[in-house]
């Protein structure tokens, strides 16, 4: 293995030693395979390259100052891939399956599990999608299943340190009773002229807002939204956003520090009555936002001033990242221990 350098990680793919796969055919999962290959062998009409028949999953696994391998909340990770699969006609993982799966592939790659206090994590993805030929669009016959592991630092440059993030009017990410609140990859295929114009003018990401109406904050990229005002948490309810379990967390977070939360339809124009804001995923953690841009009215939202993150979400950034790590208590049972 060559020298990792856990501390400048930034988040992107690097080679492991193992990953996992296993089949469905004929009506049933196969037993899970370990492979070292980091090519698979797909059949040329596959639906998962045709008709984008393909969902995946992100979550991690963080060393603790104990030396122990903790996941967090990986059933909902299990359930949501269980979802995705129904929103596009794949079969199933059951949820042991994807246990096995993970649990294993983190074991035997347990070395790339980056040390306590890296700020690093191993990323665990694990892939879904139609393998079995079809070219009328159907849903396939055939599925693979597959977890693959990567050791990655903080999503957005610089960590917590605040990014800034554009609105973007010019295209969709998803549709209303579309596929949005499904991890599917058209999805993220859908976002990606989005994000990259972003980039190009300097900006982290694109902030989406809502199909119908252009009114509403939809998410931010591959991560959730959410605004604070004084001791109120806000995050967007929509039809074409994916559920986080991250925001789902800091949301029983805030709770249970006392603060009071809320799922609604956020307004654009709402922008400007937060105190701060953040993006907030597996992959983001809790990223807080500097500023704003609406490229149609010009107008800026400006948090941060200072250049800090805002001191209610590094509260909850603290105490969600603690839990994870395990220096704060499992108080609401979210973490399993890879033995
Ligand atoms: N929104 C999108 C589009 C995502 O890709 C992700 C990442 O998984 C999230 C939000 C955050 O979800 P979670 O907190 O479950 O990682
Ligand atoms: C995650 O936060 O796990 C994600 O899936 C984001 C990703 C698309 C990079």
């Amino acid at each position: 293995m060559e020298n990792i350098e856990w501390s400048t990680l930034s988040f992107g793919y690097k080679k492991t030693d193992f990953n996992v796969r296993t089949y469905y055919r004929n009506g049933a999962w196969g037993n899970l395979e370990v492979s070292d290959s980091e090519y698979l062998q797909v059949h040329m009409a596959s639906t998962g390259l045709h008709y984008g028949q393909e969902a995946f999953e992100g979550l991690k696994a963080y060393r603790g100052k104990d030396g122990k391998i903790r996941l967090f909340r990986w059933e909902e990770n299990a359930k949501r891939m269980i979802n995705s699969a129904r929103g596009i006609l794949m079969a199933e993982v059951p949820v042991e399956l994807f246990k096995e799966a993970i649990f294993k592939v983190v074991k035997l790659n347990e070395k790339f599990v980056p040390p306590y206090g890296s700020g690093a994590s191993l990323y665990i993805r694990p892939l879904l999608f139609g393998s079995g030929p079809e070219v009328g669009v159907n849903p396939s016959k055939e599925y693979t299943f597959m977890v693959f592991v990567t050791p990655v630092g903080p999503y957005f440059k610089g960590g917590v340190k605040p990014v800034n993030m554009l609105i973007c009017r010019k295209y969709d990410r998803a549709a209303p009773h579309g596929t949005g609140t499904y991890k599917v990859g058209g999805n993220y295929a859908a976002s990606l002229r989005a994000i990259v114009e972003a980039r190009e003018e300097g900006y982290a990401n694109s902030l989406f807002l809502d199909a119908r109406e252009k009114k509403y904050i939809d998410e931010c990229g591959p991560a959730n939204f959410f605004g604070i005002k004084g001791n109120h948490y806000v995050t967007p309810k929509s039809d074409s956003i994916l559920p986080s379990i991250t925001n789902k967390s800091i949301i029983t977070i805030a709770e249970s520090m006392g603060m009071t939360t809320e799922r609604r339809k956020i307004a654009v124009d709402e922008l400007s009555e937060f105190d701060e804001t953040g993006a907030c995923g597996t992959a983001a953690v809790i990223s807080p936002i500097g500023k704003i841009i609406d490229p149609e009215t010009n107008k800026i939202y400006e948090y941060c001033r200072n250049g800090e993150p805002g001191p209610v979400q590094m509260k909850l950034y603290r105490k969600l990242v603690d839990i994870q790590t395990g220096d704060a208590p499992d108080e609401f049972g979210w973490i399993s221990i890879v033995e």
